[in-house]
């Protein structure tokens, strides 16, 4: 579970991203995070990963207060969660296989146990037949679907992804965020941020921040 308690974010004195957010999410939910650009949005999706601290209020995360866990234990959290991030491009020098692989080689898995955890997440993507492509030979559904499959090779229980949909078309955006759909169908909680409200009946909730504020928020079809 994840909730956020009367959270605050300034980054200056008059710049609020967001003001006393209080909201729970469940396990296993599929909510879509929308609003226009500067909503707060990103701040919120950072603040469970523990990227950005609240000004106050608390984040609290499978009943751990992200905002009193000291820096060394932030690298065990985010192993928890699977982080599809605006800033965090592929690799572009290596093939799309080392690229999921990564996060494994990071925290000292052997290559062997990496190589076929991380077939295994490419699979789940469709895209396991690219496994040896350098990323910038793939189109860029394909490689949002690669970022996918390096956010779930560590298995986690929560996937955020910020914008997985931004720059592609209907048909690439369908499949991305159907890959997501399929991880949520196996329990794990997924939260998405997106402005584009085309996708937005696909979700079991929508939250939609305006101004840092929860301007409106409703369930959809599929969890009503
Ligand atoms: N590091 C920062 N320093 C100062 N202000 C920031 C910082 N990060 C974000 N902000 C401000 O906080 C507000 C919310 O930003 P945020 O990135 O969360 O919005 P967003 O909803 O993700 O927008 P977009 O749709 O454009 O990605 C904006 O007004 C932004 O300018
Ligand atoms: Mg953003």
């Amino acid at each position: 579970m994840i909730e956020f308690d009367n959270v605050t974010k300034q980054y200056s004195r008059d710049a609020y991203a967001l003001r006393d957010i209080s909201l729970t999410i469940q396990d296993g939910e599929l909510i879509f995070l929308a609003g226009p650009s500067g909503a707060g949005k990103s701040t919120l999706l950072k603040m469970i990963a523990g990227i950005e601290k609240p000004t106050s209020g608390h984040v609290i995360v499978n009943g751990q207060d992200i905002s009193k866990l000291k820096t060394g234990s932030l690298p065990y959290l985010r192993r928890k969660l699977g982080l599809i991030l605006q800033d965090q491009k592929l690799l572009t020098d290596r093939s799309v296989l080392a690229n999921v692989m990564l996060p494994l080689i990071v925290t000292g898995a052997a290559s062997g146990e990496a190589e076929s955890r991380a077939c295994v997440a490419l699979e789940k993507v469709g895209l396991l037949d690219k496994a040896n492509a350098l990323p910038l030979e793939l189109s860029g559904g394909e490689q949002q679907r690669v970022a996918i499959a390096r956010a779930i090779v560590n298995r986690p229980k929560i996937i955020l992804a910020d914008e997985p949909t931004a720059f592609l078309d209907r048909d690439n955006a369908n499949k991305v965020l159907s890959a997501l759909k399929a991880f949520q169908s196996a329990g794990v909680t997924c939260l998405i941020s997106s402005h584009d409200e085309q996708f937005l009946d696909q979700a079991d909730r929508v939250i939609y921040l305006s101004n840092g504020q929860i301007s409106d928020s409703w369930t959809t079809g599929a969890a009503a």
